[in-house]
């Protein structure tokens, strides 16, 4: 007989997340533990739990999932996970604070569904330009749309802070094309010469209104991945889902929401497939490329 499948979930803020926790269930989990207010420090022992319990054969049926609102708390939770293992004494571990991971790779999985990029060349061509590219969201997508070769724009309120941004992606993809840009002359460029937008910004904000919308004249693609109103992009509604609106493939928060979904039940799977799965954003993003 097979052991439970039992994930931990780990959580940084005072109570764990319900949404995290129903999902792990849908996805098949026979156990949760679940533990709110988790820091690096308290982690250590939530892991030696998880690792030392089982023999070897069953490790592949503990696992852990780190999340929480804080996505830098829960960065540091995950560091320290993977620290703690002893070599292979280990067991598998998913990374999605506030859902910052899966959200990202959808929003990059769609894009790359219109503009495709199987390869550097193909994907040299396009142009993207990620609004809000500073958050936890943005930045990822901008990651992820620069590994596949796209040439990125990362917007913000502040140009120190998107070339902040810019370099901390280049020391994960040296290769990648990037531009910071502040509004100005230079995003209004960035606009008019984007094929792909994604409006990344903070719940509730419009970064792109009717005008600027009008003057995006090449953008094929647009995603607003802010689900609170007034939408982040004026025109796109969040249930959209490869809507075409003004010669162009729209989608907003809940279009992307069903493959974010699947992308996170996958994830949840294959951290039971062996004991050393450890999934962030990149892993994410090459299980929903499979999808
Ligand atoms: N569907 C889902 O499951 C899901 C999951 C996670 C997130 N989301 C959505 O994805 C979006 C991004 O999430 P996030 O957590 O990365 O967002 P965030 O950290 O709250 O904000 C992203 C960026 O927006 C900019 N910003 C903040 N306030 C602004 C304002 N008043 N005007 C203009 N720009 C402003 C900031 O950049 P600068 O200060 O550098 O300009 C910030 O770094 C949100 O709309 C969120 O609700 C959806």
């Amino acid at each position: 007989m097979s052991a439970a499948r039992v994930l931990l979930q780990l959580d940084c803020d005072p109570q764990p997340s319900a949404f995290d926790a129903i999902v792990a269930i849908d996805a098949g989990v026979d156990v949760l533990l679940r533990h709110g207010g988790v820091t690096p420090e308290s982690a250590v022992a939530l892991v030696h739990g998880a690792m030392f319990t089982r023999g070897e054969d069953d490790l592949a049926s503990t696992a852990i999932f780190v999340g929480g609102s804080d996505v830098r708390a829960a960065e540091a939770i995950f560091e320290k996970v993977r620290q703690t293992f002893l070599g292979p004494l280990r067991v598998s571990v998913f990374l999605d604070p506030a859902g910052a991971n899966t959200t990202a790779c959808a929003a990059a999985v769609v894009a790359t569904r219109h503009l495709p990029c199987s390869d550097r060349a193909l994907a040299g061509q396009w142009q993207a330009l990620v609004l809000g590219g500073t958050g936890p969201v943005g930045q990822r997508v901008a990651q992820l749309l620069a590994r596949t070769g796209m040439r990125v724009t990362v917007a913000s309120r502040s140009r120190v802070r998107a070339a902040e941004i810019c370099q901390r992606i280049m020391n994960q993809v040296p290769q990648a094309l990037l531009e910071p840009v502040e509004p100005g002359i230079f995003l209004e460029q960035a606009i008019a010469r984007a094929d792909l937008i994604v409006a990344a910004g903070a719940a509730g904000t419009t970064l792109l209104d009717g005008s600027a919308v009008a003057r995006a004249k090449k953008a094929q693609v647009m995603i607003d991945l802010n689900a609170v109103p007034p939408a982040g992009i004026e025109g796109i509604i969040a249930t959209d889902k490869a809507q075409q609106r003004h010669d162009r493939i729209v989608y907003g928060a809940f279009g992307v929401g069903g493959i974010k979904m699947r992308i996170h039940r996958t994830a949840i799977h294959k951290l039971f497939q062996s004991n050393k799965a450890c999934l962030d954003v990149e892993e994410l993003y090459a299980i929903g490329t499979e999808l």
